[in-house]
């Protein structure tokens, strides 16, 4: 397993790009609830975020593309407007432990 930070580090309502090694991932915070993806847009295969920054739009209810702006909800990934509709971001299995965030 590897650590890749703390629930203290994603914000309610925030979706942040971050990298593990050699695989660039996103960590969504919605409601309290934490998810991981990959940060690859199924659109194109790149990462969502090449300006950097928040990907959280509408108060955090989506994340939204950087590039082509594509919406995705953030508890299924699933892309909800854009050139991905239908498609979804690829969910990575991780463990909580005291609130440090462990890929499985
Ligand atoms: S690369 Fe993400 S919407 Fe096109």
């Amino acid at each position: 397993m590897s650590f890749i930070g703390n629930v203290r580090d994603f914000p309610d309502n925030s979706a942040l790009g971050i990298r593990s090694g050699e695989k660039a991932l996103l960590v969504v915070r919605r409601a309290g609830q934490l998810y991981v993806y990959a940060n690859r847009c199924p659109h194109t295969r790149e990462t969502l975020d090449p300006e950097g920054g928040s990907l959280a739009s509408s108060g955090g209810l989506l994340i939204q593309c950087q590039r082509h702006a594509a919406e995705f909800l953030p508890d299924t990934g699933e892309c909800v407007s854009g050139p991905c509709q239908g498609e979804a971001l690829t969910a990575i299995p991780f463990t909580l432990s005291g609130g440090d965030i462990y890929l499985d």
